[in-house]
């Protein structure tokens, strides 16, 4: 995912750093977690893993990657006669990816405040999702929403399918790298069909938990071996760059 302090590509020489040093433990707490880089990094490795952050598309990432160990089996969703026929899709998460990528595409909110045809009236229309993929992301999102309020949801089965429609919106958004303002010409990766894809399932046993907070006020709360401080660059705080996630 394109973030400002994505560790995704530094990760293995922090690694070499920690062992170098004799850094040792097997649990770590990324107390700044964004997109679960660093966290998923020490989850493959067996640490038991904490991570916290402010923003909620974070914590959405963390419980799909970090807290959550099971493959999900969509036991109470996959029966429904309107998903079952998708058969032939090799596991329960690809045959729910690939019903919400069915949908027929209806205006929401995303449509609505980011797209031109939603934003017609402004007098620069906002160019942040081509409008058939703004009613796309929208569609799959209130079909998600839908599916919890109807308790056909179990464990972290919401947020596997939230954190997949977040990593996806990355690839398809009309932005240089963060959500403060879009592109003024089509990105050749913004009028591409948009199409949802699933997450990795990462599991490693232990009790690894996710949390969205202000990660100070959670410190007390936390039994961990290594913590690992990765804060903002300046004052300015992420969610004016990272709103529409
Ligand atoms: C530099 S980024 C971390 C990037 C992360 N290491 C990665 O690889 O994606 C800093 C993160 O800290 C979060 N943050 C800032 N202050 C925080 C606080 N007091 N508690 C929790 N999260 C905070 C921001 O929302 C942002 O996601």
């Amino acid at each position: 995912m394109r973030y400002i302090g994505n560790k995704e590509n530094v990760i293995p020489r922090m690694y070499e750093i920690l062992i170098h040093k004799g850094i040792a433990g097997r649990s770590l707490f990324d107390f700044f977690s964004g997109t679960t880089s660093v966290s998923k990094f020490y989850k493959r490795l067996g640490y038991t893993v904490s991570s916290s952050d402010f923003m909620y598309f974070s914590y959405c990432l963390q419980k799909a990657y970090i807290e959550n160990n099971s493959t999900p089996t969509f036991e109470r969703l996959l029966p429904l006669p309107i998903v079952s026929p998708l058969k032939s899709c090799a596991s329960p998460l690809d045959r729910v990816i690939a019903y919400l990528n069915e949908l027929e595409p209806e205006e929401g909110f995303i449509y609505n405040n980011y797209t031109p045809e939603g934003t017609y009236h402004l007098s620069q229309p906002r160019m942040y999702f081509s409008n058939e993929n703004g009613k796309k992301i929208d569609t799959i999102r209130q079909q998600i929403e839908r599916w919890k309020n109807d308790n056909l949801l179990l464990g972290n089965e919401y947020y596997i399918l939230l954190a997949s429609l977040i990593e996806t919106v990355s690839f398809y958004a009309n932005v240089a790298g963060v959500y403060a303002a879009f592109q003024k010409k089509w990105d050749p990766r913004a009028i591409k069909p948009f199409i949802l894809r699933p997450i990795e399932i990462i599991s490693n046993r232990q009790e690894n938990r996710a949390y969205h907070a202000d990660s100070m006020k959670i410190l007390n709360q936390i039994n961990t071996d290594i913590l690992y401080l990765d804060p903002p660059y300046n004052e300015r705080q992420y969610a004016p760059n990272y709103h529409i996630l």
